[in-house]
């Protein structure tokens, strides 16, 4: 195994998913592990990630005592590098020059990191404090206009440090660094797959759920199916999947995973209609964040009342469902806040959004993972590709969508647009192309038009189409026009309540995907 130590902030994860990406197994651990408990996990490698702090702050977390002595092979990342810098006797200052985003880097020396990759190459970076001299025995293989040292390498002890962030998509031949660190420097062998993180996280699950009972929150989605499929996989029959029709769902859900979930997996299915409920509970409310706590709320309270039929369904009186499966997905965990030190942007209802008063334990298997890899998960557990390559759908659904309060009508306007864009985005050929495409109905904007000879006062809604790899960022989806003027004729004329179609492009940041 690899250990990713980590020191903060989000970029932990993302090492991790690299480290997989390079089929090595890899644990992420705290920087206050003491070496010991390190060791006897007996890694291969270890890799030092970044954090939000700088080196010469009063309580910057240390690199456990004595971590450097036992041999392992090294790799410090940003604050990690700076860390082992100032550790082992270099040289780290406040140069007062910050550098931030892509970066040219120079390389002076091949050496193990960046053998058989260019002289010159992007790196994204991101840091306050530079390292102006290297710790004696280490040589220092590359540099920038602000940074003199900015990759070091000492292979006879296996220590290896970069300023900048491999583990990030704009950093050009990241990928390779981390694969010559891992192959090269520590002698691992890409032998970690698919097949194992299903193994793993069946094993897991099997363990924590034991003999007991579960409920799993099927949306739809990839992400809750693909968690269904594990726990399925660990607990068969004792696992129930509640399909909840809260009423804010698009176009043919429920048939969808009859088919495509259902028949494949064998699951057992149980279908609640909750329309009235959630219609009820939401009546008068347009803040976001307002619904999102309610959808959230209603949820729960019809799982529970889901696991009490379930039980007295199976003649089992006394013994209660006690473990809830979600399908969280790591930039879910961050952006709600649950990253140590990172902010709340939104309460995804999955996360952020849970009552406090939950009466299920909850299991969450895809907590560590990221979109493409749950696919590929899913892909593995024996899920058809519809299923698999659905773009993302949010929990609280068509109600995040509705800017403006939700009620029976306007859902019913939202669904016929949805489905009229989603049809013809297929069409195209767009689907994989696009991350998702959101379609908003401004329910509280009024736009005059004209059709046929008389005046129309209707509803604009907003196509959202964006292109993403995680969800943490995006860009708008350019679209052909032939496309975005087929989706919004067919909108404005099969929509009776719709006279206006407009395309939004804001990327993320500063916009978020949905509306909501
Ligand atoms: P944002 O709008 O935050 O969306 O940029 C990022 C991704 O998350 C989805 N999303 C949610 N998913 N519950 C979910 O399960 C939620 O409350 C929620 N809010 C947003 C969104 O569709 C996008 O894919």
């Amino acid at each position: 195994t690899v250990l990713v130590v980590d020191f903060g902030a989000q970029y932990a994860q993302l090492i991790a998913r690299r480290v997989r990406e390079c089929h090595v197994h890899s644990e992420i651990v705290p920087a206050t592990m003491p070496v010991a408990d390190m060791m006897a996990r007996n890694p291969r490698a270890i890799i030092l990630s970044g954090g939000p702090a700088s080196v010469y702050a009063e309580d910057a977390p240390q690199v456990p005592a004595g971590l450097f002595d036992t041999g392992v092979a090294t790799l410090g990342i940003c604050y990690g590098f700076q860390t082992m810098v100032q550790e082992l006797g270099g040289t780290v200052e406040r140069t007062g020059r910050s550098e931030f985003g892509r970066t040219q880097l120079d390389v002076s020396a091949e050496g193990v990191l960046f053998a058989r990759t260019p002289t010159s190459q992007t790196v994204w970076m991101s840091h306050g404090d530079s390292v102006t001299r290297a710790p004696d025995g280490f040589r220092t293989v590359a540099a920038t206009d602000s940074t003199p040292v900015a990759a070091i390498e000492n292979p006879a002890r296996g220590l290896y440090g970069v300023q900048f962030h491999p583990e990030v998509l704009h950093t050009e031949h990241g990928q390779e660094l981390l694969r010559h660190f891992l192959y090269e420097a520590a002698g691992c062998r890409p032998t970690w797959t698919m097949v194992n993180i299903v193994e793993e996280q069946t094993e897991r699950v099997r363990t924590q759920i034991g003999g007991k009972r579960a409920i799993c929150a099927l949306s739809g989605g990839v992400d809750s199916a693909v968690a269904a499929a594990v726990v399925q996989r660990a607990i068969g029959e004792r696992l129930t999947c509640v399909f909840v029709d809260h009423g804010l769902l698009r176009a043919g859900e429920v048939e969808q995973v009859e088919k495509d979930f259902v028949s494949v997996t064998g699951a057992r299915l149980k279908v609640v209609d909750a329309q009235e409920q959630f219609l009820h509970a939401l009546s008068g409310v347009s803040d976001p964040e307002e619904k999102r706590r309610i959808v959230g709320r209603e949820f729960i309270r019809v799982f529970e009342q889901a696991a009490r039929e379930v039980v007295a369904e199976d003649g089992a009186e006394g013994e209660e469902v006690e473990f809830l499966v979600q399908g969280t997905l790591y930039p879910d965990v961050v952006e709600s806040g649950g990253g140590s030190g990172a902010a709340n942007i939104k309460s995804h209802h999955n996360v952020g959004g849970l009552p406090e008063d939950l009466q299920f334990g909850l299991v969450e298997p895809l907590r560590e993972l990221f979109k493409d890899e749950v696919r590929q998960l899913g892909a593995e557990l024996g899920l058809p590709p519809e299923m698999v390559w659905r773009q993302p759908f949010p929990g609280p659904g068509l109600a995040i969508r509705i800017v403006g309060e939700v009620t029976r009508d306007r859902l019913e306007t939202l669904r016929a647009a949805d489905a009229i864009a989603r049809e013809e985005l297929t069409r195209a050929g767009l689907d994989r192309d696009i991350w998702q495409c959101p379609v908003v109905l401004l329910a509280d904007v009024r736009s005059v038009g004209v059709q046929g000879d008389g005046r129309t006062y209707g509803h604009p809604v907003v196509l959202r189409p964006v292109s993403s790899e995680d969800a943490m960022t995006a860009d708008w989806s350019r679209i052909p026009y032939e496309t975005l003027a087929t989706i919004s004729n067919r909108i404005t004329n099969e929509v009776r309540e719709i006279n206006r179609v407009t395309l939004d492009v804001t990327s993320k940041p500063p916009g978020t995907i949905e509306w909501e």
